[in-house]
C-alpha cells in the first residue's frame, strides 16, 4: 500500500520495472474493484427502477402488438431512367451520370414518384370505406369526414382530457406550390394552421384553421409571403390554456424563430403572441414536449441545423427560460420527434435534406436534457431503399398509444415538392423494446436502451385495447 502510494508520486515512466508491474497489479486491481462496484450499483438502480416503473402489459394485447412488429417487405422494380435529352445532345456530352431514387422520387414525371404518390383513386378515410374500415394506408391520400383530404402536414397530435378528444394540428399547403427564387426550396404561402378532431385517430373531422395566415399586413410573422412550419399544441395545466408553437420564417428562412400562439379551446381560434429566437438562436425544425410532471420543453435545430438545443419552457409555456442545453452537436440532425416509456426519453430525428426524403436516426436518454445518445435506424421491413428514406418521409410527431405501453404512432410527412398540397402522410406503429443494435458512445452510467423500431406496413389498423388507460 505504502508502495503504491509512494510509487503513484513518481511519474510513470522514470518508475523502475519492477515497481510498475507492482504498480500496475495493484492499480488493475484498484480499476477492476471500481468498475464492479459501479456495475453492482448501476445493476441494483436499474433493477429499483424497473420495480417502480415496469407496467404489465394485458396478455391479450401481446398478440396485437405482435401484429403491429410484424415485418413486411416491400420489392419494387422500376424501368431505368430515360435520358430526356436529344440524341445530339447525348453524342456530344455522353451518357449523364444515372439519377439517384431519390432523384427519381423527386421527378414528378417518373414512375417512382407516380409510385410513391398513388393517384386519388386509391384514397382511404372514413366516406371512402364507410365507419368501421380503421386500416390506416401510409402514402394514400387520407380523407376527412367531408371527403376532402386531410391539410395538416408538418403536424402534431394533443389528447384533450376534457373532451376525451385527439387533435390533430397542422400545416394547411392547400395553395399553388412555387419558387419565391430561382434557387430556393418550392413553398406554399401561408394558409394557417389547421386542427382536425377525431375519437379513435382514423376518422377525423376538420374543426377548421384555428390560426391563420394574414393577407395584408406585409410586416406581419403571419403574412402569407413567410413561413409558417411543425405547428404543435400543448395545454397548460396552470393557465388553463392551449399554447401552439411553430417554427416562424421568411421565404428565405433567415429569420429562424419561434412564434407562439394561445387559445382556450383546443380548437381555437389561437391568437398570435410574437415571435422570437429561443435562447438567442438561430431556431427552424422545432417541437415541444410536455413531460409527465408538466414541465415542458421546446426543441429546436440551430446553428445552421447543425445541432439540436433543448430547454425548458417557463410555467405559462409562454417562453423559454435561460437554460438550454446543446445536444447531438455537429450531426445536422432535424424534424426532431419526441416521446418517453418508463422513465426514458426518445427522440426520432431525420437528416436535414429538405422536402428530399433521408434515414431516421432514434436518440435516448436518460434525462431530457441529455446526453443523448444515437441509437440508429429505426426502420424496420419494406427494403433497404425504403429503410434509408425513413419509407420516403420526415418525422413530425410520435402520439402513445395509452392502453399499450411502449407502444405509439410514428407520424411522418411524405413530402411532395412539385405539388407541396399533395404530400402524404404516413402513420406507422413504433414499439419499444429489444436492445439496441449499435453499441453506443458507452459512458459510466452504461445505459442500456431499448431498441426504437418502426415498422412498414402497407396497410395496418391499431389493436384492440390501445386506448384504455
Ligand atoms: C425541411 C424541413 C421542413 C421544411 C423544408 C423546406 O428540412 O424539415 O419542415 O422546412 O425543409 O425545404
Amino acid at each position: 500500500m505504502v508502495e503504491t502510494s509512494r510509487s503513484a508520486a513518481v511519474a510513470p515512466c522514470s518508475r523502475p520495472m519492477t515497481r510498475i508491474l507492482a504498480g500496475s497489479r495493484c492499480s488493475c486491481l484498484a480499476v477492476w474493484s471500481l468498475v464492479g462496484f459501479i456495475l453492482m450499483i448501476h445493476f441494483f438502480t436499474h433493477i429499483h427502477r424497473d420495480d417502480e416503473e415496469d407496467v404489465l402489459v394485458p396478455l391479450s394485447h401481446l398478440s396485437d402488438i405482435r401484429e403491429l412488429e410484424e415485418v413486411e417487405e416491400v420489392t419494387f422494380h422500376f424501368s431505368p431512367p430515360r435520358d430526356r435529352r436529344s440524341p445530339r445532345a447525348l453524342k456530344r456530352k455522353g451518357p449523364r451520370k444515372p439519377p439517384t431514387v431519390i432523384d427519381e422520387f423527386l421527378d414528378e414525371s417518373s414512375e417512382v414518384h407516380a409510385f410513391f404518390f398513388p393517384n386519388r383513386k386509391t384514397t382511404f378515410g372514413p366516406t371512402k370505406e364507410g365507419n368501421n374500415s380503421m386500416y390506416f394506408y401510409p402514402g394514400r391520400v387520407w380523407l376527412d369526414t367531408d371527403g376532402n383530404p386531410i391539410q395538416a402536414h408538418g403536424g402534431g397530435l394533443l389528447y384533450d382530457d376534457r373532451t376525451e378528444t385527439y387533435y390533430w394540428y397542422g400545416e394547411n399547403k392547400d395553395g399553388p406550390t412555387y419558387h419565391a427564387h430561382r434557387k430556393s426550396a418550392a413553398r406554399v404561402d401561408i394558409i394557417g394552421v389547421s386542427c382536425y378532431s377525431s375519437k379513435d385517430l382514423w376518422m377525423w373531422t376538420n374543426e377548421g384553421i384555428v390560426l391563420p395566415g394574414v393577407e395584408t399586413n406585409v410586416t406581419h410573422d403571419l403574412h402569407k409571403s413567410n413561413v409558417l412550419e411543425r405547428p404543435k399544441v400543448i395545454y397548460n395545466d396552470k393557465t388553463d390554456q392551449y399554447v401552439m408553437w411553430m417554427h416562424i420564417d421568411d421565404a428565405n428562412y433567415t429569420k429562424a424563430a419561434v412564434g407562439v400562439a394561445v387559445s382556450d379551446s383546443p380548437t381555437g381560434p389561437f391568437t398570435y403572441l410574437y415571435s422570437m429566437r429561443p435562447h438567442g438562436c438561430e431556431s427552424r425544425d422545432m417541437t415541444i414536449f410536455k413531460d409527465d410532471d408538466g414541465k415542458a420543453f421546446v426543441i429546436y435545430s440551430s446553428e445552421d441545423n447543425s445541432e439540436l438545443h433543448i430547454g425548458p419552457l417557463t410555467d405559462d409555456y409562454l417562453n423559454v427560460t435561460r437554460v438550454m442545453r446543446r445536444i447531438l452537436v455537429g450531426r445536422h440532425r432535424e424534424a426532431p420527434a419526441l416521446f418517453k416509456h418508463q422513465g426514458i426519453y426518445y427522440m426520432i430525428t431525420s437528416g436535414c435534406t429538405g422536402w428530399a426524403p433521408n434515414k431516421a436516426l432514434a436518440h435516448a436518454a436518460e434525462s431530457i436534457m441529455g446526453p443523448w445518445e444515437t441509437m440508429g435506424n429505426p426502420c424496420v421491413g419494406g427494403n433497404r431503399v425504403l429503410r434509408l428514406t425513413t419509407f420516403f418521409s420526415q418525422s413530425t410527431f410520435v402520439a402513445p398509444l395509452p392502453g399499450l405501453p411502449g407502444s405509439f404512432v410514428f407520424m411522418a410527412d411524405r413530402w411532395n415538392p412539385s405539388e407541396l398540397k399533395d404530400s402524404r402522410y404516413l402513420w406507422l406503429p413504433l414499439t419499444i423494446g429489444g436492445l439496441a443494435d449499435e453499441p453506443l458512445e458507452y459512458n459510466f452510467g452504461f445505459p442500456h436502451w431499448s431498441r426504437v423500431s418502426i415498422y412498414w406496413h402497407k396497410r395496418w389498423k391499431l389493436p384492440e385495447g390501445w386506448r384504455t388507460e
